[in-house]
C-alpha cells in the first residue's frame, strides 16, 4: 500500500472540467491516480457531444476514487467549476483542485502545489514566474497570455504573475470565504475574479512554477467571446476598485485630516 503524502492536509478532490475531452479524459485521470493516488476526482461535464460524460462514467464504475457531475450544457468554464465547488464543499473536502482535462496541467506537478498550499490559502500553478514555462504554444498565444495577465496587474493592482492559469489548489476554507454566489464570470476570466476576490479578501496566494504543456489532441475551447468577456469585466472591476480608491481618499480628507490652508482672501 502506497502511504499518502498529503493526508495532513484532510482529502483532497481535483475538479476537472470538461467539454469534447474523450481522447483526453482516460490519460489524464489515469496519471493523475498515479501521482496524487489519496486524491479524489470529479470530472464535470457539460453534457458533451463526443461522449465524454460516458466515458467519465466508465472510469467511475471502476474506480471509486472517481465521480461525474453530468451538467446539462456548456455554460463555460466557470459554471462548471462553480458547481464543482459546491458538490466539492457539501461532500466535505479539505483541499479542492482545478486542472484541466487536456494534459497542459501535468498531474506529476500537482504534488508541488499541495505542498506549497501547507502554508498558503490558495495556491496558483504559474506559468511566468522563474522556473515556470510554456511548451508548444504558438507566440500569438503566448503574447495573449503575458498580456492579459499584465492587464490583470495594472488594473486591478494583483501582485501575481499568472492569475488567468487554471491549476490551482484551494483550501476549502478559503472557499468558503470568498463569496461564490456573488462571481458571475462564465469563461476563463473566472479564474482572474476567484484570484482578486482571494487577494482582497488578505489570503495568503502563492504562486509555484508550472511547466504548461500544450495539448496534443483535441481542440482548446479558448475563443472570441471569452477573451472579450475577461477584458471587459477586468476593465469594470478595475475602474469600479479605481473610483472607490478616489472616493476613500475624498472621504479622508473630509474626515481625519486638517482641511488646506486657505488664502485670506481679500
Ligand atoms: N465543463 C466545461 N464547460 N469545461 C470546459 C468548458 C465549458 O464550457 N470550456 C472549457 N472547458 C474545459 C476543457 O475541456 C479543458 O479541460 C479545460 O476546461 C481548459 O480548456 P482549454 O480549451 O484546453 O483551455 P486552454 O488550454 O485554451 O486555456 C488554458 O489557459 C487559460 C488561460 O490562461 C487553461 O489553462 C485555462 O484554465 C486558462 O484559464
Ligand atoms: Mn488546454
Amino acid at each position: 500500500m502506497i502511504e499518502p503524502k498529503f493526508d495532513d492536509l484532510g482529502r483532497i478532490v481535483v475538479i476537472i472540467p470538461t467539454y469534447n475531452e474523450r481522447e483526453n479524459l482516460g490519460l489524464i485521470v489515469g496519471r493523475l491516480r498515479a501521482a496524487v493516488p489519496e486524491a479524489h476526482v470529479l470530472v464535470a461535464d457539460d453534457n458533451s457531444p463526443d461522449g465524454t460524460g460516458a466515458i467519465a462514467d466508465e472510469l467511475a464504475a471502476s474506480d471509486e476514487h472517481v465521480r461525474v457531475l453530468h451538467r446539462r450544457g456548456k455554460e463555460g468554464l466557470g459554471a462548471a467549476y462553480l458547481a464543482g465547488f459546491e458538490w466539492s464543499l457539501t461532500e466535505g473536502y479539505d483541499v479542492v483542485v482545478e486542472m484541466d482535462a487536456d494534459g497542459s496541467h501535468q498531474p506529476e506537478q500537482l504534488p508541488r502545489l499541495l505542498a506549497a498550499l501547507r502554508d498558503a490559502d490558495l495556491v496558483l500553478g504559474s506559468r511566468w514566474v522563474p522556473g515556470g514555462s510554456v511548451v508548444n504554444w504558438p507566440s500569438s498565444r503566448k503574447v495573449l497570455s503575458r498580456g492579459g495577465n499584465l492587464y490583470t496587474r495594472v488594473m486591478l493592482g494583483v501582485p501575481l504573475h499568472d492569475a488567468t492559469g487554471g491549476f490551482r489548489a484551494f483550501r476549502a476554507q478559503t472557499l468558503r470565504t470568498l463569496d461564490l454566489t456573488g462571481v458571475e464570470s462564465k469563461g476563463y476570466c473566472f479564474q482572474v475574479d476567484l484570484a482578486w476576490r482571494a487577494v482582497r479578501a488578505g489570503l495568503r496566494v502563492r504562486e509555484v512554477p508550472i511547466e504548461f504543456v500544450e495539448r496534443e489532441l483535441g481542440v482548446s475551447k479558448m475563443n472570441q467571446r471569452i477573451v472579450v468577456e475577461a477584458l471587459w469585466r477586468v476593465t469594470v472591476w478595475g475602474a469600479a476598485d479605481k473610483a472607490a480608491k478616489v472616493r476613500q481618499v475624498f472621504a479622508g480628507r473630509q474626515g481625519t485630516s486638517s482641511p488646506p490652508a486657505q488664502r485670506p482672501r481679500g
